[in-house]
């Protein structure tokens, strides 16, 4: 049976993420289901409004809030996710579990989590009908730019996650670098201009997903 492929949209606050999605879906919105993290489904997008939009969320544990992104995750992938594959066409995530490595365990400088994101992440993705993503395209950006662009953004909706100093993406964005050592990533080079970052992701996509974009 001939499935779709999972790919992962994954980068720093402030590296044109959402940009490069909204181009793809322009272009691929017929053969291509997109979907985001934390969310993609009403009961993830509840969970997305816990651990994202409660400033609770972030005078909870560590524990609390990774295990959330993978609760919200686990029901994606289980109605959505899956089902999608399986019909054959394609799933396209703003973010996946690359954020909770690098943000929760980097970033936030919980690596004692690590032996559990290990454990979670095989019991997740590798169970019958499931699996994980075949390709993660990391918008890869220098810390000072990437907190720069987040600054000067007047219309970026604000969370809990803001306010962060420069040594926190610059340990986000290691944990991006070192989270592509054991996993299929495409890393784009996120300094470019838009059009020329789009691409780099054509490319990307094609070579290492066999998905051409017209
Ligand atoms: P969002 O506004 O969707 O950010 P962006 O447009 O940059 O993707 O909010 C998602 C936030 O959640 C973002 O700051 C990253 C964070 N996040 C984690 O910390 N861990 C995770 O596992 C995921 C999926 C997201």
């Amino acid at each position: 049976m001939t499935t779709g492929k999972y790919v992962v949209f994954d980068g720093m606050d402030g590296s044109g993420k959402g940009t490069q999605i909204k181009l793809l879906q322009e272009k691929l919105s017929g053969s291509v289901v997109f979907t985001r993290e934390p969310g993609g489904t009403p009961f993830a997008e509840e969970i997305r409004k816990i651990v994202r939009d409660n400033p609770l969320a972030g005078k909870s544990t560590a524990l609390n809030n990774f295990l959330l992104f993978w609760a919200a995750r686990e029901e994606l992938l289980q109605n959505l996710i899956t089902p999608t594959l399986q019909s054959g066409r394609h799933v396209f995530s703003d973010r996946g579990d690359s954020s909770t490595y690098a943000f929760q365990l980097c970033g936030e400088q919980n690596m004692e989590l690590l032996d559990l994101f290990i454990s979670v992440r095989n019991h997740m993705f590798y169970r019958p009908h499931r699996r994980p993503p075949d390709l993660y395209v990391i918008f890869d950006l220098s810390a000072e730019v990437a907190r720069e662009r987040v600054m000067q953004d007047a219309n970026r909706e604000t969370n809990h996650f803001d306010g962060r100093d420069l040594a926190y993406y610059e340990r986000v964005r290691r944990g991006f670098h070192k989270f592509a050592e054991h996993q299929p990533v495409a890393f784009i080079d996120a300094r470019r201009t838009p059009e020329e970052v789009h691409q780099l992701v054509r490319v990307a996509l094609a070579v290492k997903a066999g998905i051409p974009v017209p």
